[in-house]
């Protein structure tokens, strides 16, 4: 168990470069898996999900190598294993997605079951259900997934709800398929359009229709590129929050306008004020802070992995706020801490939201009150997941004394070098023994 260590009180201020986006890099690695000429991927950042992926890979054959901090080349041409170790079981959902690159490369494969952060049940079935459409056959034998299909088909494939990692799996089976795949109600967040680019230099054929219909035509190879990823949206706007919390005023490098709009805008409602330079994102107060009421939902709308840091902004608004969270049904676990911390925070299994969501009906923590502003205190707090994680690194810093949070290794899963950057902002964190490094 790592620890961070944090003295609150102290306003962030000062200049950090946002990382590569988690969510782009890990999909992206696997994406090189189809082609058997180098991909060179720049940008891409130093965390523990990536050190997981690349574990992955190169347990199936694939060589890859960091040629600096955050360029990666994958080599896929020797790929031989079809089986995903079981010891990777568990960690995170990136097993799921590769059963589109290992059955074109060898007709079948064998994933064990997935991990993530438990903020809702993550059901796998649309995955499935794409993977079926594409004529594989995918049995679930114990705690491993198989799949066989001599030659992926184009077929149509009409996601229930627009899934993340579903239009993945559907994206990463298609492009070598035979014949034209239509994945309606797709997924448009821009970590998928940003893959989508770099399976286009690879020679891939993808349009993005304007309706959430990505068109995908199967062509017979890919081959390599060289691809720079977005930054990181998420690890953007939790350092934003961090700062506008604390009262602070932090320029961030390389954070992307059209990526964050709708964080931007609930920023600036809530009394945060920005500024777009060429090189990136200042975030500061502009006015006291006041409430809000805001859904999170898919792209482009408010992320769920904004919603963490921005309840912890919240605790220090004027007023009462309410989130309805309509991504993941039960991913408000973590304000039980911040509640121990002073903050006032009531949890609804109702939609207090502008329309009922998918979690209308059942238990269904999925709704929060927040009043605010209170005064929160240094305290000793369990990570329970990664954006949890963070938004507990702002609580304490925004806390009065000390603070200990234990479980950081869930939190360097996403961000990197996390202590440095608080500390070159002026806040106070240490870390108590070394997380996982580069593999
Ligand atoms: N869903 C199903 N069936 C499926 C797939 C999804 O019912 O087969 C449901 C989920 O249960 C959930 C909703 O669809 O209620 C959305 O899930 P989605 O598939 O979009 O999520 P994901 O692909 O598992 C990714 C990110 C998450 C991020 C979500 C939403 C990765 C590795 N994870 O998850 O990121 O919150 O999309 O944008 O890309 C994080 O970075 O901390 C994180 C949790």
């Amino acid at each position: 168990m790592t620890t961070y260590r944090i003295e609150g009180g102290t306003p962030l201020s000062g200049t950090i470069r946002a990382g590569g986006a988690k969510n782009a890099a890990t999909k992206q690695i696997l994406a090189s898996l189809l082609a058997d000429e180098e991909v060179v991927l720049h940008n891409v950042p130093n965390i523990g999900d990536v050190a997981i992926t690349i574990e992955i890979c190169r347990a199936l054959g694939a060589e890859i190598e960091w040629s600096s901090q955050d360029t990666l080349h994958v080599r896929a041409a020797n790929l031989r294993d079809v089986d995903v170790p079981v010891a990777f079981s568990g960690l995170n959902r990136i097993p799921i997605l590769l059963f589109g690159p290992l059955l074109h490369r060898h007709g079948r494969a064998a994933v064990p079951l997935l991990g993530g952060d438990d903020i809702g049940a993550r059901p796998i079935d649309f995955h499935l259900d794409a993977l079926r459409r594409l004529g594989a056959t995918v049995e679930l034998d114990g705690q491993t997934w198989r799949a066989q299909a001599p030659r992926l088909k184009g077929a149509l494939i009409d996601l229930p709800y627009p899934s993340v990692g579903a239009t993945e799996s559907a994206l990463l089976s298609s492009c070598l398929a035979e014949g034209t795949t239509v994945i309606r109600n797709a997924a448009v967040e821009p970590e998928i359009m940003d893959s989508i680019l770099l399976l286009q230099k690879m020679g891939a054929l993808i349009a993005v229709e304007v309706d959430r219909t990505i068109v995908v035509e199967g062509v017979p190879r890919l081959h390599g590129a060289e691809h720079g990823m977005l930054a990181d949206r998420i690890e953007v706007a939790s350092f934003a929050a961090a700062a506008v919390a604390t009262d602070g005023d932090v320029f961030i490098e390389g954070a992307e306008q059209a990526t964050i709009m709708a964080f931007l805008n609930a920023l600036r409602r809530v009394g945060g004020e920005f500024e777009v330079r060429p090189e990136g994102i200042r975030f500061y107060r502009g006015a006291d802070l006041t409430s809000i009421a805001l859904e999170t939902d898919v792209h482009p709308g408010f992320a769920t992995d904004w919603q963490q840091p921005f309840v912890v902004l919240l605790t220090q608004a004027n007023g009462l706020s309410v989130i309805h969270e309509t991504v993941y049904e039960r991913r408000f676990g973590y304000t039980a801490e911040l509640r121990a911390m002073g903050a006032t925070l009531e949890i609804y299994e109702a939609c207090l939201g502008a329309k009922p969501c998918r979690f209308h009906y059942g238990d269904h923590p999925h709704s929060c009150l927040v009043q605010g502003p209170t005064p929160l205190r240094g305290t000793t707090m369990r990570i329970p997941d990664l954006r949890a994680g963070f938004s507990y690194l702002i609580a304490a810093l925004v806390a009065e004394g000390p603070s200990a949070i234990d479980g950081a290794q869930y939190v360097e899963r996403g961000y990197s070098a996390i202590p440095e950057k608080i500390n070159r902002l002026g806040g106070r964190c240490v870390m108590l023994e070394a997380a996982a490094g580069r593999v």
